[in-house]
């Protein structure tokens, strides 16, 4: 099958590394494209001249988030109809550090998924529970919480999107779940959005300290098209393994 791979630079690269990376990684990136549904995420200043780079390409470049305002007097945002005209195809919305650190909360976050559907963007929407959440057994509890009001509120739509999942204790820490803890959630996932919208295959992510390490294994599990990946795709050598690991 083939994986998407999701590229978080979040603001580990900055304007210029993000495009020396783009430009010295081009050739490599498009051929492993071959291989994967490649999306590079860097920050917005970086978006224009990397989409100029992988043009007519099928390397797709994504934003790391938006305004959740149509448009407007809001100095410094960002609207999802401005990311749709610079060529975005994708964005985050609720990622866990948006969440705790900016205080995107699910009001904002269904305000966001709409207006980048409406401009034929495909959310990424983030979910994941904190360490203590999960050592009280309240994953899917608060899974669910954090996924149903969004789900409903773009029930009337058949636009494609992504849900990522990434355990906020699993985010750069370099601790990964246990297999048959992912095979649970993924199973219940997949049951859950085959439930809202039975005719449309949506999109699931693991995003959580993936490497060249555990990447072989997470490959083994149901049910998950793709992963988000952090720190570890900032390293072109490592993000291609990644990329090439088979699932042996
Ligand atoms: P990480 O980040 O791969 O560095 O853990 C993942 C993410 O936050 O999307």
């Amino acid at each position: 099958m083939k994986y998407t791979y999701i590229a978080n630079w979040k603001m580990n690269l900055s304007y210029a590394e993000s495009i020396d990376y783009s430009i010295h990684n081009q050739h490599q990136l498009k051929a492993l494209s071959q291989d994967g549904n490649i999306i590079l995420c860097p920050s917005f200043v970086a978006l224009a001249p990397i989409i100029e780079i992988f043009k007519n390409s099928t390397v797709s470049i994504g934003a790391q988030t938006c305004s959740e305002y149509q448009s407007g007097s809001y100095t410094g945002e960002v609207s999802a109809q401005s990311l749709a005209e610079m060529g975005v195809t994708h964005c985050f919305v609720g990622h866990s550090e948006r969440r705790i650190y900016f205080r995107e909360t699910t009001d904002k976050i269904i305000k966001k998924t709409n207006l980048l559907l409406e401009n034929n963007i495909q959310p990424i929407i983030c979910i994941g529970e904190t360490q203590e959440q999960f050592e009280q057994n309240a994953t899917l509890t608060i899974l669910t919480e954090q996924l149903r009001p969004i789900i409903e509120s773009i029930q009337h739509t058949d636009k494609p999107f992504m849900i990522a999942y990434e355990p906020i204790w699993s985010i750069g820490t370099g601790v990964v779940p246990e297999s048959s803890y992912l095979e649970e959630v993924f199973e219940w996932l997949r049951k859950l959005t085959r439930s809202h919208r039975s005719h449309y295959s949506i999109q699931l992510l693991y995003g959580g300290s993936v490497t060249e390490k555990n990447i072989s294994l997470l490959k083994k599990i149901s049910h998950i098209d793709g992963f988000l990946i952090g720190n570890a795709s900032t390293r072109i050598d490592e993000f291609a393994r990644i990329i090439g690991a088979t699932h042996t």
